[in-house]
């Protein structure tokens, strides 16, 4: 009896919840996730909506070439993040590889992934595996060896090849022996006829480029401008379209999402990560996405963002800002200058058994902390006494808050901490 109606509260509860859940499809709000065959189905919805039409049409004349046999320049991208390179040029050169199939035009396309900064050896190990030219490597080979099996592979090819070397200002070593090799070497010891696609965030890449390379690189070049808010609603609709439950959408949602996008960076993937939080968050309070939500999601995902970066800082950076929010708690509103905060620096940096770095290399940490936007630390003069620093914190208590439990977590001390300070 006890069990049944376990089991039938639990079958009411599910139900419930399926029925009025925000989320259909959670894979559509992470990209990740997605088959490569389902995300090339979304980008086609996206392009029919004529979004990045004006840089299909370019990428398409550049291309066009080698429907009649010609042999096209190289292309480079420029564009900053989340404005649509990979998808674009993955999404074209898929069609172009079906256009060219229909037309018996021999046709390779190979996408060089390099978003994770990697060693000329990696890359070029990765380029033999994607071209089924060697197996894995971690060492034990050399980069002569990795290229003449990336040759090899290419003997017998007389047909086009497209390779797109995805964020390729992320070759960390002998980046100039990549380039060489991609631009000088390799043309010339294979039949086949090589394309290369560049893209990267950086549009001065090719100035750095070793001068020898650079002279014989033939490149058209073409820039990626950040969506504005009309591309960012069209991106949004499919999305939602695609993933969400249309009814738990209020009015106003998607424009305010990329009216808020459009006016901070134009990256789609922030808005789609925008759109994909505050559905979680409005899945977990039961109720639809709303335009406060929105707000609420943008905050935490402003509030992770300074999260992620103390996290990963160095360990005196992160002591430094911990002190100065404890002194800062502990002073209640009241000017803050450095002496308190150092006093705070000490404290901790005992407690956590760190040695504590001088009162100047503290200043120092002050200013690096100033420059990242975590505090303001204004210098000013006391006359004859020297120089001192007020500092203050305008970031919102919860994000201080959230900041400081991350560091004292890294730092082995836990929340316990902050109750046993006293200035
Ligand atoms: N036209 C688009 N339609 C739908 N989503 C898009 C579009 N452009 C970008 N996005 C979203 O933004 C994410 C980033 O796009 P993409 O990877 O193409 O950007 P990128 O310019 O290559 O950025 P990065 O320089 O960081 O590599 C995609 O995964 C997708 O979620
Ligand atoms: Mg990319």
């Amino acid at each position: 009896m006890e069990a049944s109606i376990i089991r039938g509260n639990l079958r009411d509860r599910i139900q419930n919840k399926l029925a009025c859940s925000v989320i259909r499809d959670r894979r559509f709000l992470d990209d990740e996730q997605l088959l490569r065959s389902e995300q090339l189905a979304v980008l086609e919805e996206i392009f029919n909506a004529n979004v990045r039409d004006a840089e299909i049409s370019e990428i398409s004349d550049h291309f066009a070439p080698i429907l009649r046999n010609d042999h096209p320049y190289h292309l480079a991208l420029w564009g900053k993040t989340g404005t649509g390179k990979t998808l674009t040029v993955r999404f074209f050169l898929n069609l172009l590889a079906e256009m060219c199939s229909e037309q018996a035009i021999p046709m390779r396309e190979v996408h060089l992934d390099l978003s994770t900064p990697r060693p000329c050896f990696r890359a070029l190990n990765d380029l033999a595996c994607l071209l089924n030219a060697s197996k894995r490597y971690k060492k034990g080979i050399s980069l002569e060896e990795l290229m003449l099996r990336i040759e090899e592979s290419l003997a017998d090819y007389k047909g086009y090849l497209v390779l797109f070397v995805d964020e390729v200002d992320n070759i960390r070593r002998d980046k100039d022996t990549f380039m060489s090799f991609l631009v000088r070497r390799l043309p010339q010891a294979v039949p086949s006829k090589l394309i290369l696609v560049f893209a990267s965030n950086r549009l001065t890449w090719p100035d750095n480029l070793d001068p020898r390379v650079k002279s014989f690189l033939r490149l058209n070049e073409l820039i990626f401008k950040p969506y504005d808010a009309v591309d960012l609603q069209k991106i949004l609709d499919i999305r939602v379209r695609k993933a969400i439950n249309p009814e738990a959408v209020k009015p106003g949602v998607i424009e305010k999402i990329a009216a808020l996008a459009s006016r901070d960076h134009g990256d789609a993937r922030q808005a789609v990560t925008l759109l994909a939080r505050s559905a979680c968050l409005a899945e977990k309070t039961g109720q639809s996405i709303t335009l406060d939500l929105v707000d609420r999601a943008a905050s935490e995902i402003e509030q992770d963002k300074y999260v992620t970066m103390i996290r990963t800082a160095p360990v005196q950076l992160q002591l430094a800002m911990a002190a100065v929010i404890q002194a800062a708690r502990a002073h209640r509103g009241s000017a803050l200058n450095s002496n308190a905060s150092y006093d705070a620096y000490q404290h901790l940096a005992a407690m956590a058994k760190i040695r504590a770095l001088t009162r100047r290399a503290f200043g120092d940490l002050l200013n690096e902390l100033d420059m990242y936007c975590f505090l303001r630390a204004h210098v000013f003069s006391r006359g004859r006494y020297g120089r001192n620093r007020e500092i203050s914190l305008d970031l919102p208590a919860e994000t201080l808050k959230a900041i400081e439990s991350a560091i004292l977590l890294n730092l082995g001390l836990g929340r316990s901490t902050q109750r046993t300070l006293s200035f």
